[in-house]
């Protein structure tokens, strides 16, 4: 199949889009957060070519994107007051809510699961697209499964061209890094995936908020949450300690170690780059300072190295607060869940 790329500042390429989502195609769409892979979800084959596609297991479920309350009435069953109170705040924004779902909804959308993930998107072109088709369109990332997410149409092309029918380019996205996942079934309620909305802003509306978010390798309630994840090509070693100091010594040396015969990358803040010099590709995820610039550039820089062909992506964690926590997950997946400490 031919992959168009069409640009999504046009109208009527919006409209082209929603015409393939209703005759059951798959679209690629920009959203605030990731480019995702849409398709009708009330459409049990069109949601099937995503699972096909992205080559994702059947077994973890898909977020469904709605652009009105009237439409996320026909996904859910019930809202409670919690979830309209983060309704209220958050959407359109990168928060998804786990409610129970209508019998309207495909098994095949929540991998069986009595619950569907649901969000309302904030990017203008994700809000068009839902509105023109009509119907709730169930996407997860546009990348195939496991690799970083794409927060460029290229990444798009990189990982899925000739598998789906058009990627709409909205240019690059701006949160960078996926929606929080939040359940509200449990109480207090727990991020299964921290995202574009910190635990703290979650928690001066909610109270306290639990993270779940599986890295002590038990069963996951959010079964996408497996412990290789969002991962480059590179094997990713990921250090954290309190000392900087002594963090970065310890990456230089690793360097010393792995450097015979291997080529790499080395992904750090700012603040940290004339550590790194010739001998390794060094890139920087900008001041980790500016949390929320660090996120918007993170998959991006993965993607980057593993252009370079690095065997090695050594990297550093970011403090675990405000979105940073989102950036430490998704560098925490990416290393296989192994964090390297520096005493
Ligand atoms: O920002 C985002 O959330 C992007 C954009 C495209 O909206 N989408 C995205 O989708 O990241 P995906 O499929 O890559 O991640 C969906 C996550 C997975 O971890 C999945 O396991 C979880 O949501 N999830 C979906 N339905 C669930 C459910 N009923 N219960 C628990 N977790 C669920
Ligand atoms: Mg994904």
């Amino acid at each position: 199949m031919q992959t168009q790329v069409l640009k999504a500042d046009s109208r009527g390429n919006v409209k082209l889009a929603a015409d393939l989502i209703r005759r059951g195609e798959t679209v690629a769409f920009p959203t605030e957060t990731v480019y995702g892979l849409g398709a009708d979800a009330a459409n049990k084959a069109a949601v099937a070519k995503i699972f096909a596609v992205k080559e994702r297991p059947a077994f973890d479920p898909l977020i469904v994107h709605v652009a009105s309350v009237e439409m996320l009435s026909a996904v859910v069953s019930t809202i409670p007051s919690m979830a309209w109170r983060l309704i209220d705040t958050f959407w359109p924004g990168p928060l998804t809510l786990i409610l129970p779902k209508r019998d309207e909804i495909p098994d095949i959308v929540t991998a069986g699961l009595p619950t569907v993930a649901v969000r309302m998107p904030r990017n203008e072109v994700a809000l068009s697209l839902i509105n023109e088709a009509g119907v709730p369109i169930a996407a997860p990332s546009a990348n195939s499964f496991g690799r970083p997410s794409p927060t460029r149409a290229e990444h798009v092309m990189e990982d899925l061209d000739g598998k789906i029918a058009m990627v709409l380019d909205g240019g690059p996205t701006q949160v960078g890094i996926e929606s929080t996942v939040l359940d509200l079934a449990c109480s207090p309620p727990a991020i299964l995936r921290p995202g574009g909305v910190s635990r703290e802003c979650l928690e001066d509306i909610l109270g306290e908020v639990l993270i779940s978010s599986g890295s002590e390798g038990r069963m996951l309630k959010s079964p996408g949450q497996t412990r290789q994840h969002y991962a480059p090509r590179a094997k990713v070693l990921l250090f954290d300690g309190k000392c900087r100091e002594r963090v970065v010594a310890a990456i230089r040396e690793k360097i010393d170690e792995l450097k015979n015969g291997n080529q790499i990358g080395v992904m750090v803040p700012e603040e940290e780059l004339f550590h790194f010099t010739d001998d390794v590709v060094a890139m920087s995820l900008g001041s980790f300072t500016k949390m929320e610039a660090v996120a918007s550039r993170l998959f991006e820089t993965m993607r980057a190295l593993d252009r370079r062909g690095v065997g090695y992506i050594l990297t550093l964690a970011p403090p675990r607060k405000g979105i940073g926590l989102a950036v430490f997950d998704r560098l925490f997946k990416a290393s296989g869940s192994q964090l390297i400490e520096v005493d």
